[in-house]
């Protein structure tokens, strides 16, 4: 027996990775290394895909982040509502921003933002001005009742689809449904590029122009600084290039990521459970078990040779920085399941040898 490891990103198909060499070629051989032919396209097919929104590629999807935050008009003082079990690259945004993060409690079923404690964290905090929903584990929140509280309370709603890219609620994309809304392309992701890349999309044209000078330096024309808090950050065209073949075998990989989960939750004794769905609102990001005893969980995990992780260990209000930002913060649920997730392999290169095995492990809990 070896290892199942969590990931492998060196298992290439060898055809992708021969029209991926071919266009990285091609971008190499024009000379137009930055804003071409290749991301233009890709902004155009994202597009597409969210239901006409306007789409900018970005450095990576933490920049994505801020870009949306700083597009919708959001200032220093703001606060923004946000879980505190994805990560903390939402929190880690809105704090850089000098915004103010309202921590949300998730359901503990879905382990994704609960609508119910959204709404009492309005409550509380009236002057909530926006709200970033995480998609988190390539599982959709329940954006019906999130956007619809939002659209209510007349506060702005960013979704960060790093995880989730190509989900979809009611036949409508992650992503679609909110003011704007953040992709990673970071190489794990399940529309990975060969380094770092990200993409925002805004509703609103106005809002995305804002954004595109935000991200090009504050420029509202070549050397005309019109915005205080401009930066760089951009995807390159090979990066664009290799998106672009990747986007075609984006829904056969999701649907692929999926089975492997719905074998395992087919496998998992009735004491334990996977964070899933067996429907287009789940893409497989990460395959995640949820039991009573992590360590018993990581034992057998171990003895049957299957790799594994956490993600993430800590929540937002642990973190060593945010200790002081968050004395109040009241999130039981996100930090009981940090003390229960275990995260096991799931990746479209799986084998069915090695499907099996992490199988064989998940029934002996
Ligand atoms: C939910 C979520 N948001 C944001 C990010 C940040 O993306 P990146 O690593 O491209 O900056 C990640 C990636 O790790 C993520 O998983």
């Amino acid at each position: 027996m070896t290892i199942v490891p969590i990931n492998d990103l060196s298992r290439w198909d060898n055809s992708e990775r021969d029209r991926i060499d071919g266009r990285i070629q091609a971008v190499v051989k024009s000379g137009h290394f930055m804003l071409g032919s290749n991301t233009k396209e890709l902004e155009s097919q994202l597009s597409r895909r969210l239901d006409g929104m306007n789409v900018m590629c970005v450095g990576n999807g933490t920049d994505a982040l801020a870009v949306s935050i700083l597009g919708l008009g959001l200032k220093a003082g703001d606060k923004i509502a946000t879980v505190a079990n994805a990560g903390g690259y939402a929190t880690g945004a809105i704090l850089r921003l000098g915004c103010i993060p309202i921590l949300i409690d998730v359901d503990p079923d879905t382990t994704q933002m609960a609508p119910i404690s959204l709404s009492a964290a309005i409550v509380q905090h009236p002057d909530i001005k926006a709200v970033i929903v995480t998609h988190l584990y390539g599982l959709m929140a329940d954006i019906t009742a999130i956007s619809t509280i939002t659209k209510e309370k007349k506060i702005l709603l960013i979704e960060d689809c790093a995880q989730a890219i190509g989900a979809s609620t009611d036949r409508r994309e992650a992503g679609s449904w909110g003011d704007a809304s953040t992709f990673s392309f970071y190489p794990t992701k399940n529309l990975g590029c060969l380094g770092d890349g990200g993409a925002v999309a805004f509703r609103d044209a106005v809002h995305y122009a804002s954004g595109r000078r935000v991200a090009q330096y504050g420029w509202s024309e070549r050397y005309v600084i019109s915005d205080m808090n401009g930066f760089n950050s951009r995807l390159d065209e090979i990066q664009a290039s290799v998106l672009l073949e990747r986007i075609q075998t984006l829904q056969s990989n999701n649907d692929k990521r999926r089975a492997i989960v719905r074998q395992y939750a087919d496998a998992l004794p009735a004491s334990h459970k996977m964070i899933w769905r067996d429907d287009a609102s789940y893409v497989g990001h990460l395959a995640i078990v949820v039991g009573p005893s992590r360590a018993h969980i990581q034992q057998v995990l171990d003895a049957h040779e299957v790799g594994h992780g956490i993600h993430y260990p800590l929540t937002d209000n642990s973190q060593p920085a945010w200790q002081e930002v968050f004395v109040d913060a009241s999130v039981p649920n996100c930090d009981q399941l940090a003390t229960q997730i275990v995260t096991i392999p799931c990746f479209p290169s799986m084998t069915d040898a090695e499907i099996a095995q992490v199988c064989t492990a998940l029934a002996a809990l």
